[in-house]
């Protein structure tokens, strides 16, 4: 249906894609993978005519083809879902879904008609609750990332490309989109997605393609024909070390016993400390100590209440009443005082929370330290800020140039400059919300081990992760959430996926 032979890109003296191939078919599920960086979604944007390739063929049903924009290749029926999301936070759920995508097609439909043609679309993503006529601002990540496949969906494509779609979505979630997509191939449709989930990718697609460094290292292959290990060995190249996968994600690390962190750390004095905290609306009366050295995960469904641990410790939130204790002995009064007295915070929204995107990487990365320091003294600094920044993401396996924009780094890469910034203000505090979304396994593994180490000095650390393998990977113990309470405690060797996502859903 779709054929792309030899394609070409280059970004100033760096080259992006460097002869790549795919070729989706009609009715099948093809998965993308690649490295941070490898040229994933520069491929996709030149697919959805976002992007203009350097050289390289591309043909729609046999037939040679050059998109001219991304109206161009929509009207030719392909639709596509990019890594970075372009909802628009003032507009209601509803006139998302229409007014911006094809204006011309959809610019007639009264609000009753756009209902009527969306509901059984949102319904599918399990989205029937969304209030449609509200802003998307108040969405949280998950629901923003299915609005977009949903607006998708809509315009009813012949080729469906979708940019790491899973990568903030919670197991339930990402079920009912694997169903939604398993229905939309049936149709005859082709589509395409990216994921870092390389069970997910075996599990759900068809046949797999793999990039590296902008060429070809797998092309098309059988998914169920595919190990874990042959994927991970694809991306990285044969010169790389074989890392010994585990769970439900690969991850390098998780093979290795003196490395899985829920048999270590006793826990002896308290730390952080939360004492009957309300906060009205997500959770009531929670108590929970954290020692210095633990690494404690918290989990629940949407809204069972475990996110807003994380913002009264953050300062995003204050409780109503209760007390959160900081370990110098302080209450977060703001996200400004969190900060100053000692907490870091690493979220996944990076669109939200994150990033200086027309400042350089190491400004970026060197970002937070600099807060409350006097003015002048930067200059004095540059040099060691900018060494430091480069030693910290060389760790998480960064190969970009860190003078360059960051708006111009691939979305896992920016992801480990937001992770970089808060590793340089030496917090006792470190707040992770889906800390490596979007990243590779490789960077993924990495950035677990920075995790471990910064608790093996003394410091505490909160973790919540819409991927369940982390946090079994990760914490010492994950406290789970149910309706604003904390109904359980899973550690040691309960701490499994299973028994994990069985107590998260209510048993
Ligand atoms: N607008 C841009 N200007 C300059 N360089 C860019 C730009 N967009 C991407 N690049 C570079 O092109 C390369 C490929 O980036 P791309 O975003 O395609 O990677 P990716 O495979 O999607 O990675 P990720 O898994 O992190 O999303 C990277 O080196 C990136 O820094
Ligand atoms: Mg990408």
């Amino acid at each position: 249906m779709l054929h792309a032979t030899g394609l070409v890109k280059r970004y100033g003296g760096v080259t992006a894609l460097d002869g790549a191939d795919l070729e989706l078919r009609g009715g099948e599920i093809h998965a993308l993978v690649g490295e941070n960086g490898a040229g994933k979604s520069t491929l996709v944007k030149i697919l959805s005519g976002a992007l203009g390739p350097d050289g390289g063929e591309i043909a729609l049903n046999g037939t040679p083809t050059r998109f001219t924009g991304p109206r161009d290749a929509a009207a030719r029926g392909i639709a596509m879902v990019a890594q970075e999301l372009s909802l628009f936070p003032d507009l209601s759920v509803a006139e998302n879904l229409f007014v911006t995508a094809l204006p011309r097609r959809f610019g007639l439909l009264s609000p009753a008609e756009m209902e009527r043609r969306a509901a059984p679309v949102l319904a599918g993503l399990g989205l029937d609750d969304v209030p449609v006529h509200a802003p998307v601002a108040g969405l949280n990540l998950a629901d923003r990332q299915l609005l977009e496949v949903c607006r998708a969906l809509l315009a009813t494509p012949r080729v469906l490309m979708l940019d790491e779609p899973t990568s903030a979505l919670p197991p339930a979630a990402v079920d009912r989109l694997e169903t939604v997509l398993r229905q939309v191939a049936a149709r005859g449709i082709a589509v395409l997605y990216i994921s870092h989930m390389l069970q997910e990718v075996r599990r759900m697609a068809d046949r797999v393609s793999v990039l590296r460094d902008g060429r070809p290292a797998l092309r098309g292959e059988r998914a169920g024909g595919l190990s874990l290990d042959d994927l991970v060995r694809a991306m990285l190249g044969d010169g790389a070390p074989a890392p010994a996968p585990a769970g439900a994600t690969a991850d390098p690390v998780a093979g290795d016993p003196e490395r899985t962190a829920h048999d270590g750390a006793v826990p002896d004095a308290a730390a952080l400390t939360l004492s009957h905290v309300t906060v009205p609306g997500a959770v009531t009366d929670m108590s929970l100590s954290v020692a210095a050295g633990e690494i404690v995960g918290v989990a629940g469904l949407e809204g069972a209440g475990h996110r807003a641990v994380l913002d009264v410790v953050c300062g995003l939130r204050r409780p109503a009443s209760g007390r959160v204790t900081l370990p110098g002995g302080g209450t977060p009064r703001s996200v400004r005082d969190a900060v100053r007295q000692g907490v870091a915070f690493v979220p996944g929204d990076r669109k939200r929370f994150g990033l200086m995107l027309d400042q350089t990487v190491w400004e970026n990365a060197t970002a937070v330290r600099w807060l409350g320091a006097a003015r002048g003294s930067w200059w004095q600094h540059r040099r060691s800020l900018r060494a430091r920044a480069q030693a910290n993401l060389r760790r998480m396996r960064f190969h970009g140039d860190i003078d360059g924009r960051t708006g111009e780094l691939s979305g896992g890469n920016q992801q480990k400059v937001v992770f970089a910034k808060w590793l340089d203000t030496d917090p006792s505090v470190i707040v992770l919300d889906d800390p490596t979304r979007g990243v590779d396994v490789g960077a993924r593994g990495e950035m677990h081990d920075i995790v471990r180490d910064l608790a093996a000095t003394g410091r505490v650390v909160l973790l919540a992760s819409t991927d369940l393998a982390e946090l079994t990977e990760l914490c010492h113990r994950v406290v789970v959430f149910q309706r604003g309470e904390a109904t359980g405690e899973l550690r040691g060797a309960e701490l499994t996926e299973q028994r994990l996502s069985t107590a998260v859903n209510g048993s």
